[in-house]
């Protein structure tokens, strides 16, 4: 070996070990102080350039010694993969529902946990899961990802870095805490726990005719769905909300801790506070009191609304109970003396 070579080596060797080294002593002040609310993005960039760099270092280098250049990405490339690991070892929170079930105000109780940033409704991450279940159908195009060395552990964590980023982009800082709601998620609770084996979900549940009322008054679009007909609105409630109750209970019973809580709306309504506690003491977070005051944070104190969401009105204001039966004097008689036949869920769920 050339005496050029060997030195060249030793230079890598050199600048390796002091990057590894700096990187493991900025990250080891990052988790020491609390306000660098930055730290985990720049980690990530951290890792980013000192692999890139290595590999340039290497490119350069006309070694034939192979291996070790192996070994010093190999080397780098577990350290990234420790950070994607992070990544999705976190027990993100996932609220969702049925529409008109509370799901907006339950995202903005969280919201205003200092801790906790859910943020408006994207329905990026049900549609994704949607097609990728669609394509999951096809034995070809199954086979066509293995082909391509693409199996399903390979697809999921791609999806772990993608929904990260999305939360990441969505909130303010890094919060100790992400969640996303999005109502349609609670009916992929399998697959948002194969890429997250740490998510929590909190389904939301509400009376079947009380969610009626509320999408054909405002008008709330659900495709596939012809909202003209309370009868079809109700029906698809009872089959939407049935998959989500058999999705939380498959996830309740697969660990020795729930993983899913169902919360009813009507009692989110008139025992808040106790009903917020049961979410809290699930959720293994510390209880903040600025959740009961929820309304005063609306804007400037942090939490976000989307002038889309149809909720956005009635959650900016404290909770108020006056509209939550309005429904029984506002829907047809005809329509709700044939209810329950349509709907066997609403008795089930202990609705009379
Ligand atoms: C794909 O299908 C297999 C077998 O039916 C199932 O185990 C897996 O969870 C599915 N994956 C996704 C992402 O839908
Ligand atoms: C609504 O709230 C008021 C005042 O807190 C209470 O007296 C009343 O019983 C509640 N009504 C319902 C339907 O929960
Ligand atoms: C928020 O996180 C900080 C830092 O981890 C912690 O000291 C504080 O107690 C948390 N606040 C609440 C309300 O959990």
């Amino acid at each position: 070996m050339s005496p050029v070579r060997i030195k060249r080596r030793y230079i890598i060797l050199v600048v390796g070990v002091g990057l590894i080294i700096l990187f493991a002593v900025t990250q080891f002040r990052c988790y020491e102080s609390s306000d660098d609310t930055n730290y985990d993005i720049l980690k990530f960039e951290r890792e980013l350039i000192a692999r890139n760099f290595l590999i340039e270092l290497l490119n350069d280098i006309d070694t034939k010694d192979d291996s070790y250049n192996s070994d010093v990405i190999e080397l780098i490339d577990r350290v990234t993969q420790w950070n994607v690991n992070h990544d999705i070892m976190r027990q993100i929170i996932f609220v969702g529902g049925v529409p008109r079930s509370g799901t907006t105000l339950m995202r903005v109780l969280l919201d205003a946990h200092k801790n906790i940033s859910c943020g408006q409704e994207t329905r990026i991450i049900p549609r994704i899961l949607k097609m990728i279940s669609q394509w999951n159908k096809s034995s070809k195009e199954v086979q066509r990802l293995d082909e391509a060395s693409l199996d399903e552990n390979a697809i999921n964590r791609v999806m772990g870095v993608m929904f990260m980023q999305i939360f990441r982009e969505q909130s303010e800082g890094t919060p100790e805490h992400f969640c996303n709601k999005d109502p349609f998620n609670l009916a992929h609770i399998h697959d948002l726990e194969n890429i997250f084996p740490n998510a929590k979900f909190i389904l939301m549940i509400r009376d079947g005719r009380a969610v009626t009322h509320s999408i054909t008054t405002r008008g709330v679009t659900i495709s596939g769905v012809d909202i003209r007909s309370e009868e079809k609105v109700l029906g698809f409630w009872n089959s939407a909300c049935e998959n989500m109750i058999r999705e939380c209970s498959y996830i309740n019973h697969k660990y020795a801790h729930p993983h899913c809580l169902e919360v009813f709306y009507e009692k989110l309504i008139s025992d808040t506070e106790r009903e917020l506690k049961r979410v809290f003491t699930f959720l293994d977070i510390t209880w903040d009191n600025r959740i009961l005051h929820h309304e005063q944070l609306v804007d400037n104190g942090g939490i976000k609304l989307s002038k889309l969401e149809p909720s956005s009105k009635q959650v900016s204001k404290a909770i108020y109970n006056e509209s939550l039966y309005k429904w029984r004097s506002e829907l047809s008689p005809r329509f709700l003396v044939k209810a329950h036949e349509s709907a066997p869920l609403l008795a089930r769920l202990g609705y009379t």
